[in-house]
């Protein structure tokens, strides 16, 4: 009836080498266009809100003064359609004049002046998936230097319209042609994603020495079955993909939706709590010019936010899939810390979970309990005491525990009545 014990392999390997620009040792953290404002270049009626010079001056005002920059969102990333159907004379890229007006390096200059970093989006193959000029095998060297010329600090590269030995060949060559630069650009792969995301197809040693981060899946929509077919594709996969990832290579699951249309507050806050575990990029895509209270409370919660940039690196796993749609996560941080994750898959009524620290495959010892999203400290807890937690339906319980002291030291401290006796202690 109990999960069996879980054994606590780490399966990550220190001698895998990152790529070597020195960037992203923790995930990246910003916010991207692509989700909430897609390819909408109609900029007559309201240029606020669409793909333009306005909306990322917008945003990037407001992850410097809203308190997002302090917290280390600082990538302010253009994804596809904003350039001009047309190369310029010499070949290179360049932006819609209409909608890019005072063109990129001055819009790079005012991200930067701002404390913040400058993503942009190419893709590898003869067009964007928007239709827009693509980055053929002869045109990665001259894209590279435009995009280190303009001042860009990021780039994502798609890889629509493009073969598998297109991609094969282009994306190492724009690794090599970005470090060739000698600006640091950190680098997007979306070549997983179009190969199925799984080896022997993809190589993930490989991609880990070329790229800082690679979508590994599909895209995410404003939905919240988007959210789980993303989530048990990447829990279904856990054994390839959390080897892959450490700091300077990410496995990304895509933006965070959070502030969007499609999820509610429980929803928001597991989307939240499960890119922490699973070590994901950070980045936004909503308008952070009208975000609501709730959700900014949930993409600015330090403690989560502390989890997902654990300096450790290690991508979290779903320990558990009970019976009962209770779904349990679990990733290891710094200093023996850890973050556990109760996540209800159900939709009927809170669900009071019960298990011990002891079947989630916890070593002996007391815990010190923080509960991430009620801000409350708990009870000392051993690993052997049986507690129950009140998951909401398509929600999370998230907590945050450090090991107080060994076991043998707790059994010397309770002689004096030190630690606490609950014998089956319910955190509601
Ligand atoms: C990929 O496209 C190139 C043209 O760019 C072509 O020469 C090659 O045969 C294609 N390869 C495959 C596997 O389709
Ligand atoms: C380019 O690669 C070399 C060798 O891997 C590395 O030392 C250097 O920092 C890289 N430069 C940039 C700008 O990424
Ligand atoms: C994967 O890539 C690594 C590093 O580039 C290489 O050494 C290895 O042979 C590749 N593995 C396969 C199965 O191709």
């Amino acid at each position: 009836m109990y999960p069996s014990l879980v054994v606590f392999v780490l399966a990550f390997s220190l001698a895998t080498l990152a790529l070597d620009n020195g960037l992203m040792r923790t995930p990246p953290m910003g916010w991207l266009a692509w989700e909430r404002f897609r390819c909408d270049i109609d900029c007559k009626n309201d240029p606020s809100n669409c793909i333009s010079e306005r909306l990322f001056r917008d945003m990037a005002d407001r992850l410097a003064e809203d308190g997002w920059r302090e917290l280390g969102y600082v990538y302010v990333n253009i994804d596809d359609c904003w350039s001009s159907m047309e190369r310029d004379k010499e070949g290179r890229l360049q932006p819609d004049p209409d909608r890019f007006p005072g063109g990129i390096p001055k819009l790079a200059k005012y991200i930067h002046d701002r404390g913040l970093k400058l993503g942009i989006y190419g893709d590898l193959g003869t067009h964007t998936c928007g239709g827009y000029p693509g980055t053929t095998l002869d045109k990665v060297a001259v894209d590279a230097q435009t995009f280190a010329d303009w001042g860009v600090d990021m780039l994502k590269l798609d890889g629509c319209y493009s073969n598998v030995t297109e991609q094969a060949k282009g994306y190492p060559l724009m690794s090599k042609a970005l470090n060739a630069t000698q600006r640091p650009i950190a680098y997007s792969c979306s070549w997983p994603a179009y190969q199925g995301g799984l080896p022997p197809d993809v190589n993930y040693t490989q991609l880990g020495e070329i790229c800082n981060l690679w979508r590994n899946y599909d895209d995410i929509q404003d939905s919240w079955d988007s959210v789980l077919s993303i989530v048990d594709w990447f829990s279904d996969n856990q054994d390839v993909l959390q080897s892959a990832a450490g700091p300077g290579r990410w496995n990304d699951p895509d933006m965070l939706i959070v502030g969007d249309f499609g999820l509610s507050l429980e929803q928001s806050r597991s989307q939240m709590a499960l890119w922490a575990i699973m070590a994901a990029p950070l980045f936004m895509s909503n308008d952070l010019r009208t975000l609501s209270s709730e959700a900014r409370a949930i993409l600015q919660n330090k403690v989560l936010i502390g989890i997902n940039q654990d300096p450790l690196g290690v991508q979290g796993v779903r320990l558990l899939k009970e019976k009962s749609r209770i779904e349990v996560f679990w990733r290891p941080l710094v200093d023996s810390a850890s973050a556990l994750v109760f996540f209800s898959r159900r939709t009927d009524m809170p669900y009071r979970y019960r298990t011990s620290l002891l079947n989630l495959g916890y070593p002996s010892g007391s815990y010190k309990v923080y509960d991430v999203f009620t801000e409350k400290t708990l009870p000392v807890l051993k690993h052997d005491t049986y507690f129950t937690v009140s998951i909401n339906p398509t929600g999370v319980v998230t907590w945050l525990l450090t090991p107080t002291m060994h076991w043998g030291q707790a059994q010397e401290a309770m002689k004096y009545n030190f630690v606490e006796e609950a014998i089956d202690s319910t955190f509601l």
